[in-house]
């Protein structure tokens, strides 16, 4: 196998939140707490979880708009903590990002041909004309025609807005693009379109996705690898088809079972998972999972499991294995 474009190590991030009257007391909150995972050339590593479990601030770590509490992020095997100068703008460059909401990540007052030259700008010294061929380029390649780059992103429809931020990501030499929930709020007709041009986008360019996702179907249709993630760690990974084929953790059976809530407090309606998350700010001990998991043991209040590679399975982090 290739060596990874993108691997994660034992990576941490711990907000302090003050809390009680004043402000005076501070707590942390373990939104990341040592994650480790690896994505190759041309491969989709899906992340899914409930609300809160941390996959964005995971992205924000990879997009260096959060500074890790430990652990480390190495790009095509350097790690990106070391980077200045013309490394950093290389990466920055190769790494980009789609949000869920195309209706507020894109600037209503720019013009399409604007809101994807501008990462050519800040980080290429290409001229003008090269500019608008580039832009043009993309908008074919994310199925749009040359001819919107003039309009405003009003303009558009949710999934076209969608193609323009995806067009935005491609327009630099992109190797990775970090695609947070990029179709949760789109029409559920709007959604196979997108995920079919984004699997197109990878087949031709040989991008990597790490793509992060609530909804199981989804994340399966569309990624290589699935890792699970429940309140900061990863409980689960595995090649999706055996995921799918075998779950083996109790809480990845569980999101097989039941819709997730995909917000604090909703509730599900086979009741598989019982209760809410627990708080970040006093995670349970022993296994994070135990107040809710069906199959837990008198050692899951003690000791946390580890993540360890299972027999015709991918990594589980159980004591039932
Ligand atoms: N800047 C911050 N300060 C304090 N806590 C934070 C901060 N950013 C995130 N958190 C907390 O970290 C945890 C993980 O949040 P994160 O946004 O990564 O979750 P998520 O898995 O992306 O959730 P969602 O599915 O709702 O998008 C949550 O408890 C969140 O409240
Ligand atoms: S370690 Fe115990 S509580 Fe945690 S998932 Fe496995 S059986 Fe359930
Ligand atoms: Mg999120």
């Amino acid at each position: 196998m290739p060596s990874p474009v993108l691997e994660v190590r034992g990576l941490k991030k711990h907000f302090v939140v003050r809390r009680g009257l004043f402000g005076r007391e501070s707590a942390w909150v373990k939104a990341v707490d040592g994650v480790d995972f690896a994505i190759h050339p041309g491969e989709t590593l899906g992340l899914i979880g409930e609300s809160g479990c941390g996959k964005t601030t995971t992205s924000k770590l990879i997009l260096l708009q959060e500074t890790p509490t430990a652990g480390s992020i190495a790009f095509e095997g350097r790690d990106i903590a070391g980077l200045a100068g013309a490394e950093l703008m290389a990466y920055r460059r190769a790494v980009q990002v789609v949000f869920q909401d195309p209706f507020s990540s894109l600037s209503p007052r720019m013009r399409v041909r604007d809101i994807i030259a501008e990462p050519l700008e800040i980080h290429t010294d290409l001229a003008r004309a090269a500019i608008d061929e580039r832009v043009g380029q993309v908008l074919e390649l994310v199925g749009l025609t040359r001819d919107v780059a003039p309009l405003f992103p009003h303009e558009f429809s949710g999934g076209q807005r969608q193609r323009v931020a995806i067009a935005r990501a491609l327009a630099t030499d992109t190797r990775l693009i970090v695609l947070d929930e990029p179709v949760s709020a789109l029409d559920v007709s709007v959604r196979a379109q997108i995920i079919n041009q984004l699997e197109h986008l990878q087949r031709t360019l040989g991008v990597s996705y790490l793509f992060i996702g609530h909804d199981l179907a989804t994340v399966a249709h569309i990624s290589h690898r699935i890792a699970v993630m429940y309140l900061g760690k990863i409980v689960e990974s595995a090649d999706s088809d055996a995921l799918c084929a075998r779950p083996m953790h109790p809480y990845t059976k569980a999101l097989f079972a039941a819709a997730l809530p995909s917000r604090p407090g909703d509730r599900t309606e086979s009741g598989t998972i019982v209760g809410e998350i627990p708080s970040p700010l006093s995670l349970p001990t022993g296994c994070r999972f135990h107040p809710r998991c069906p199959s837990a043991m008198p050692v899951c209040s003690e000791a946390e499991p580890s993540l360890q590679r299972r027999e015709g399975a991918g990594l589980v982090a159980c004591h039932l294995y």
